[in-house]
């Protein structure tokens, strides 16, 4: 990995990290973001397991649907837990503590004897994934310098969208011989690194530990990833900065932190996106992709393939986001994304209005893909792992994401209804809708994160949202 120098405008804390501390930093964030893979696994795996396991349990429809979603439900209340559990126990141990649930959840899901016992495995492993979903991003954002805190960000959508597509190819693997715990199973090897790496080798965050009273334990983890000299010029900004409202202490934090003024206009923007990300409907797509491209009149066997290729667009753009993400900024990557959602959803509606040739369809699908994975998709967890302050962070990060899984299962739960009463192709131009919204939104209210330290980035939102008196901000 790139390591980096002091540079003019790069100035602020760990604004110059050596070469080697850098290396740490991004194991670290490597370990931390298997969460992410595990999420994307545990959501993909499902939807090829599911066609054996339907026959071997005989189970109806409406049960097959409630093995997927169950899942979404399990993960809202992760992801409700999640900001408790990382103010109490730390953000290290948080991570060790999901990462058991997961490999409880898998044992429980591959060992399953019917539909009940698959239930509750799908249910636990739910609250794993919608818990370290939670935790990931404010995990990796403590622990960034701020030059690369974009990159290291991003590095969780990566994995999602790795996990996703791993999910895709065990299916294929296993498929031949329906072997659909196996499938389930795999899943283990991931969620036992998470474990090891909070046991053996992934620090607790400095912002947490300062907000302990630990500064001495938070000196040593920021003299291994900053330069000597800027050690305390950052314990003091965690010291001061991270507690801007009397109702702020860090040492009693809960959701009551999120209703302080200070916090408000974060809290917005952390919800909104969490909705709209959902709402945008990404996941019609990424759950139901064989099921719509089969829809355009494409056979079932090649549905797959082309599932396995909208599976690869989106881990590549996603690769083309972590490239530009701290260059370019947060901001212009959810403009444009956003703008190319919007004009992919109206022309996706057409193709199914007009019954135009089916591979326009997959075009447009594509595009949609790459617009959303290029922006929409990492910047939202780029950004809640931003926006909040240290001292709301944790729990702001859990509220949005709880938001994001409620908004996901209401999605999922309702998009073939929909489509059946009003029309596949009426339906993308309602999320078309939801996405011009999003535009209009971000232009207005979300301003530039990167490069900024929490406190200045309070500032802009501030400012953005008529709380102070606008300067020239992003
Ligand atoms: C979303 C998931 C989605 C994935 C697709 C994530 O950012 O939160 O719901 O399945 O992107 O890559």
């Amino acid at each position: 990995m790139q390591a980096f120098s002091s540079e003019p405008g790069t100035e602020g804390p760990l604004r110059a990290v050596p070469g080697p501390a850098t290396r740490t930093v991004w194991i670290w964030a490597s370990t931390i973001a298997v969460g992410g893979f595990l999420f994307g696994f545990d959501t993909g795996v499902i939807s090829g397991a599911l066609l054996f396991i339907k026959r071997e349990f005989g189970l109806t429809a409406f049960e097959q649907g409630s093995v997927v979603s169950v899942l979404l439900l399990g993960a809202m209340a992760g992801a409700l837990a999640a900001g408790w559990l990382a103010d109490r126990l730390g953000r290290r141990a948080a991570l060790g503590v999901e990462g058991l649930v997961f490999l409880l959840g898998t044992a429980l899901a591959v060992t399953a004897t019917g539909y009940w016992t698959l239930v509750l495995g799908r249910v636990v492993l739910g609250v794993a994934v919608g818990a370290a979903s939670a935790t990931v991003p404010a995990y990796l954002s403590e622990i960034a310098p701020k030059r690369i805190r974009g990159r290291l960000l991003t590095l969780n959508q990566l994995m999602i969208t790795s996990g996703i597509l791993a999910a895709y190819l065990v299916n294929l693997a296993f498929s031949a011989g329906g072997r659909w715990r196996e499938m389930i199973g795999v899943g283990a090897l991931p969620a036992l690194v998470l474990l090891a790496g909070a046991a053996f080798w992934l620090p607790e965050t400095p912002a947490w530990l300062i907000a302990r009273g630990r500064v001495d334990k938070a000196r040593a983890v920021l003299r291994s990833i900053a330069h000597p000299e800027e050690v305390d010029d950052l314990v003091h900004r965690y010291r001061s900065g991270g507690r801007p409202g009397p109702d702020a202490d860090p040492g009693r934090s809960g959701w009551r932190v999120l209703l302080a003024a200070s916090v408000r206009p974060a809290l917005v923007v952390g919800l909104l996106l969490a909705a709209v990300q959902q709402f945008g409907g990404i996941n019609t797509i990424i759950y139901y992709a064989p099921t719509v491209i089969e829809g355009t009149g494409i056979s079932a066997g090649n549905s797959i393939f082309c599932s396995v290729f909208i599976g690869v667009i989106n881990l590549v753009m996603t690769l083309v986001a972590i490239r530009f993400i701290d260059t370019r900024g947060r901001r212009r990557l959810l403009l444009v994304s956003l703008a190319g959602m919007t004009i992919s959803l109206v022309l996706l509606g057409l193709s199914f209005v007009l019954v135009l040739d089916p591979a326009l369809s997959l075009v447009f699908m594509v595009l949609y893909i790459a617009a959303y994975s290029a922006g929409l998709g990492p910047v939202f967890w780029v950004l809640i792992g931003e926006v909040f302050p240290p001292h709301a962070r944790a729990v702001g990060s859990a509220a949005s994401t709880t938001v994001n899984w409620l908004a996901n299962f209401v999605v999922s739960l309702t998009f073939l209804t929909v489509v059946n009463s009003v029309g596949t192709g009426q339906t993308f131009w309602l999320f078309a809708v939801v996405c011009a919204f999003a535009l209009w939104f971000v232009a207005r209210y979300v301003p530039e994160t990167g490069g900024r330290e929490f406190d200045e980035v309070d500032t802009a939102l501030a400012e953005r949202f008529g709380r102070r008196r606008p300067q020239r901000t992003a």
